[in-house]
C-alpha cells in the first residue's frame, strides 16, 4: 500500500492541473454531462411546480381555501428552493442552468396541470409529488457512489418532496374522507 503522503503529493499536483474546473477534481467519479443533463429535468420539474403550485395558491377559493391556498403557498416557495439549490451544483458542476421557458415542460418529470376544484388540485399536485417521488429516488440510486454531493442534494430534496406529499394526502382526506 502506497504511503498517504506521497498520495497527498499526487492530489496536490491534481488539484493544481485543470484549476478553473473549481470543485470538479479528478476523485469526481460521475458522467459529468449526463449527472449536468439530469440536473436540468429537475430544475424543469422544480419550475413547473412552482408554476403549478403558484397558480393553485391564486386560484384556491371557497369555505376552505385559505389554510390550502396558504399549503401551496409554501410549497411553491419551497419548490423555488430546490430549483434554486439544483441551478447552483449545475453550475458547480461546470453546466448551464436550463431555464429556456421553451420545453420547458417536455423537460420536466411532472405536469403543469390548471386549477381546477380545491380537491382536484390537490389530487394533481399530490400526484406531481409522487412522481418526483419516484424519479428523484431513481436518480439517487443511479448516482451510487459516484457523485456524494448531487446525491445528497436530491436525497435532500426527496424528503421534502415526501413532506410535501404527505401533507396533500393529509389535507385530501380531510376535505373528501373515504
Ligand atoms: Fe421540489
Ligand atoms: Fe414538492
Amino acid at each position: 500500500m502506497k504511503t498517504f503522503r506521497s498520495d497527498l503529493k499526487k492530489i496536490r499536483k491534481r488539484a493544481r492541473d485543470k484549476m478553473r474546473d473549481g470543485a470538479v477534481t479528478g476523485a469526481y467519479k460521475a458522467d459529468r454531462r449526463r449527472v449536468i443533463s439530469v440536473l436540468n429535468e429537475v430544475l424543469a420539474t422544480e419550475i413547473v411546480c412552482v408554476l403549478r403550485y403558484k397558480n393553485h395558491y391564486f386560484m384556491a377559493s371557497g369555505i376552505h381555501a385559505q389554510p390550502v391556498a396558504q399549503e401551496f403557498l409554501q410549497h411553491a416557495n419551497e419548490e423555488q428552493q430546490h430549483a434554486d439549490w439544483v441551478a447552483q451544483r449545475i453550475t458547480q458542476l461546470g453546466g448551464e442552468p436550463n431555464m429556456n421557458p421553451e420545453g420547458l415542460a417536455t423537460r420536466s418529470h411532472s405536469e403543469y396541470a390548471g386549477s381546477g376544484s380545491l380537491e382536484s388540485m390537490i389530487r394533481e399536485d399530490l400526484v406531481a409529488e409522487r412522481v418526483a417521488i419516484e424519479t428523484y429516488s431513481e436518480i439517487i440510486r443511479w448516482l451510487r457512489n459516484d457523485d456524494p454531493t448531487t446525491r445528497r442534494l436530491v436525497e435532500d430534496i426527496l424528503k421534502m418532496e415526501e413532506e410535501h406529499a404527505d401533507d396533500l394526502a393529509n389535507l385530501l382526506t380531510t376535505l373528501a374522507p373515504r
